[in-house]
C-alpha cells in the first residue's frame, strides 16, 4: 500500500485536547525527509486565527514560535517545497483570506489561479504573496461569507479550481473544526481517542494513531475531536473505513516502498501531471517566466550544459530541438564546457539542466556564460537553488524532492520541460507542419501511459533474477532510443555495479562488438518504428556472438519481440519521442531490481553523492 505520490509539501493538522502547535510541529518534523524551504503553523484561539510562519528550516520556525508564541487545541501546519514564488516568509503557508475569516495550507498547484486572482482583484481583493494558495484562501473566504458551513464553503470553492491540490482549512468561527479536501495530492487522516489528525504522509500520524484513512479523490473531510465525517464532491456522506498501519516509521517515510528510489520511480505518473500542471491549455503550451518572442526568434543555436542524468535529459532535448525545430543544438558535460573554451554565438542560448541546482561544474559553466553575456536558461528542480537564482530565466521541473542518489523522476520531468520548451519555441516561430495541439493532447495522456508502463514491474523482477550476474551489459538503440539507453546504463552501473557499454546500435560493429560473448547482456530500446529493421539486424549481431538480448519496445509489428530473447512491451503513444521517454521506466525498474537481487545499497550507492558540489 502506498499513499505517497510525488507531492511536494508537508501538511499537518490536529484537533483534540493537546497543544495543537506542539503536535503540528512534531508532525512537520516527521515529514522533514521530504525536504522543505519554509514552514508555518496556524491555530484557532478565542474566535480568531493566529499564525506564525518563516522561510528556512523548521528550527527557524521554532525560533519564531519562541518569539511569538501561539497556542490552541486545533491547529494546521505546513512545510513548503516551493514550486511558484520563492521561499520567503510571505510565500510560506498558512495563508489567510483577505478578512482573516479562514486560514489554509495547500499542497499542489491551482492552474487557473491567475484568472481567479484577476477576478478577485477586480472586486477589490489585495494579495500579500505570489502564491496560488493565497488566491485559493480568498476564494474559500468569499464562499464562506455567503453563509453555511466551512465544509460547504470549501466544497463550493473547489469547483472553481483547476489543478491538483489538497487543502486543509480552519475558520475563526467553527471552533474545533478542520476541513480538508483532496484532489490528486495525497492526504491521510488519523483517528485517535478524543483527537483526530491529518497529514500529507503517514509518518506524521504514526506516533498518535495507527488507524488511518487515505482520502479518496474529490472527497472532503470534516474533523472534530470526537468525529470524522467524509463527503463526496456532491456533499453525500461516504463511509469512513480506517485501515491499521503496521509499518515502522522508516518504512512509512518511504510510503511503504523498500527504497526511496522505488518510491520515486512509482511517483512518475504523478510527477508528469505535476510538471505539466498549468502548462497546457486546450491546444497550446504555456511556460511561465520565459523570454520574449523576439528573443526566441533571434536564437540561432542552443547549448545544453549538464552532468550525469541531467546531461542525458539534455541529449533528448537536442534530439527534439533539431528534429522538430531544425534548431542546431549541442549538449556539453559541464566539466568539459567550463574548461573547454567553447565557441559561443552571441545569439545562442545556454540551457543548464540540474535537479539540485547546486552542481559545482554546472554552476561554474553558467557563470562562464554569464561573463560572456550569453543568455541563460535553467531547468531546475530545487527552487531557490544557486542555478535557479543565477540563470536569466528558470523553468522548474516540479518533480518534488528527489531523495535517492540515483535520479529517476527528475529525468522524466527534465525531458518533459525540454519538450515543453521545444513546443513553446515552435509556437513562437510557427514551425511549419508541427501541430502543437496534437502534442498537447498526447502529453495529457502521458501520465496514464506511464502508469501502464509501471505494470511491467513483475516482469522486471523475474528478468532481474536471470540477468543479475551479467559481467557486462550493453545499452543500445537508435536516435532517441540510444539516448535513453545512456540513462538506463547509468542507472545499472551506479546502483547495481554492473559494467555497461552504451552506444548507438549502429556503432557496435566499429569495435564494441568484440566484447560480446556468452553471458553478456544487451538491452535494446526499440520504440521508433522507422528503425525496427535496423534494430532487428543489430539484435541478431549480438545473438550470433552468444549474447542475450532484452528489448524494451512499443513496436506493434511483432518483429522486435520475435527477434529478442526477452521483451518488455508497452502500448505506444502517438509520438515516438514520448515512447522513447517512457522506455526509461522499465530500465529504471530493471536496474533497481537487479541491484536489489544483488543486495546493493540502493539509495546510497558506493562512492556517490546526491549533489556534487565539488569539482
Ligand atoms: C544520476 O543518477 C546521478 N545522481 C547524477 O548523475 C546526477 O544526475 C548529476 O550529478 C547531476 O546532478 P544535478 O541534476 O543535481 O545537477
Amino acid at each position: 500500500m502506498s499513499y505517497s505520490n510525488g507531492d511536494m509539501c508537508g501538511i499537518a493538522g490536529y484537533v483534540g485536547e493537546r497543544n495543537g502547535v506542539e503536535v503540528a510541529y512534531d508532525q512537520l518534523k516527521r515529514l522533514e525527509y521530504r525536504g522543505y524551504d519554509s514552514a508555518g503553523i496556524a491555530v484557532q484561539v478565542d474566535g480568531r486565527l493566529d499564525l506564525v510562519k518563516k522561510a528556512g528550516t523548521l528550527n527557524m520556525l521554532a525560533k519564531e514560535l519562541e518569539l511569538h508564541p501561539i497556542t490552541g487545541t486545533c491547529a494546521i501546519g505546513h512545510s513548503r517545497w516551493a514550486t511558484h514564488g520563492g521561499p520567503t516568509d510571505l510565500n510560506a503557508h498558512p495563508h489567510f483570506d483577505g478578512e482573516q475569516d479562514v486560514v489554509l495550507v495547500h499542497n499542489g498547484i491551482i492552474e487557473n489561479y491567475l484568472e481567479l486572482k484577476e477576478e478577485l482583484m477586480q472586486k477589490g481583493h489585495t494579495f500579500l504573496s505570489q502564491t496560488d494558495t493565497e488566491v485559493a484562501a480568498h476564494v474559500i473566504g468569499e464562499e464562506y461569507r455567503k453563509g453555511g458551513t466551512l465544509l460547504e464553503a470549501v466544497r463550493h470553492a473547489v469547483r472553481r479550481f483547476r489543478g491538483a491540490y489538497a487543502f486543509v482549512v480552519m475558520s475563526k468561527s467553527e471552533i474545533g473544526t478542520i476541513v480538508a479536501v483532496r484532489n490528486a495530492s495525497p492526504l491521510v487522516l488519523g483517528l485517535g481517542q478524543g483527537e483526530n489528525l491529518l497529514a500529507s504522509d503517514i509518518p506524521a500520524l504514526l506516533p498518535y494513531t495507527r488507524q488511518v484513512v487515505a482520502m479518496e479523490e474529490g472527497h472532503l473531510a470534516e474533523l472534530k475531536k470526537d468525529s470524522l465525517r467524509i463527503v463526496d464532491g456532491d456533499g453525500r456522506d461516504v463511509p469512513v473505513r480506517p485501515q491499521i498501519i503496521e509499518w515502522d516509521v522508516a518504512a512509512a517515510e518511504r510510503g511503504g516502498y523498500e527504497h526511496f528510489m522505488l518510491k520515486e520511480i512509482h511517483e512518475q505518473p504523478q510527477v508528469i501531471r505535476q510538471c505539466l500542471a498549468g502548462r497546457l491549455t486546450e491546444d497550446r503550451v504555456f511556460l511561465e517566466n520565459i523570454f520574449s518572442d523576439t528573443v526566441w526568434n533571434e536564437i540561432d543555436r542552443v547549448n545544453i550544459i549538464a552532468c550525469g542524468t541531467a546531461f542525458h535529459a539534455g541529449l533528448m532535448g537536442k534530439h527534439l530541438f533539431e528534429k522538430l525545430l531544425r534548431l542546431p543544438t549541442d549538449v556539453y558535460f559541464s566539466s568539459e564546457f567550463r574548461y573547454g573554451d567553447p565557441v559561443l554565438s552571441p545569439k545562442s542560448l545556454a540551457v543548464f539542466v540540474s535537479q539540485s541546482g547546486e552542481t559545482a561544474d554546472t554552476l561554474a559553466a553558467l557563470r562562464l556564460c554569464k561573463s560572456r553575456r550569453i543568455r541563460t536558461l535553467g531547468i531546475v528542480n530545487v527552487v531557490g537553488s544557486s542555478i535557479a537564482r543565477e540563470c536569466d530565466r528558470t523553468i522548474f521541473t516540479q518533480a518534488g524532492p528527489e531523495i535517492s542518489v540515483a535520479s529517476t523522476k527528475a529525468y522524466t520531468a527534465q525531458v518533459l520541460v525540454l519538450s515543453l520548451l521545444a513546443l513553446h519555441i515552435a509556437q513562437v516561430q510557427e514551425t511549419p507542419g508541427l501541430r502543437v495541439a496534437d502534442w498537447v493532447e498526447e502529453l495529457r495522456l502521458l501520465s496514464d501511459h506511464a502508469q501502464t508502463v509501471l505494470t511491467l514491474e513483475p516482469e522486471t523482477v523475474k528478468l532481474a533474477e536471470q540477468l543479475k550476474n551479467m559481467p557486462l551489459c550493453f545499452f543500445l538503440g537508435r536516435g532517441a532510443d540510444a539516448y535513453v539507453g545512456y540513462e538506463g546504463a547509468l542507472k545499472l552501473k551506479e546502483i547495481a555495479y554492473i559494467p555497461t557499454q552504451e552506444s548507438p546500435a549502429g556503432e557496435m560493429k566499429h569495435g564494441p562488438l568484440a566484447l560480446v560473448e556468452a553471458g553478456v547482456g544487451a538491452i535494446f530500446g526499440a520504440t521508433d518504428p522507422s528503425t525496427v529493421d535496423k534494430v532487428v539486424s543489430n539484435i541478431k549481431e549480438i545473438q550470433a556472438r552468444a549474447g542475450t538480448v532484452l528489448s524494451i519496445t512499443s513496436d506493434t509489428s511483432g518483429a522486435i519481440r520475435k527477434a529478442s530473447d526477452h521483451t518488455l512491451e508497452f502500448q505506444p503513444t502517438r509520438f515516438d519521442f514520448l515512447n522513447a521517454l517512457l522506455s526509461v521506466i522499465p530500465m529504471q525498474l530493471l536496474a533497481y531490481h537487479i541491484a536489489n537481487a544483488k543486495g546493493c545499497s540502493i539509495d546510497q550507492p558506493r562512492n556517490l553523492a546526491k549533489s556534487v558540489t565539488v569539482e
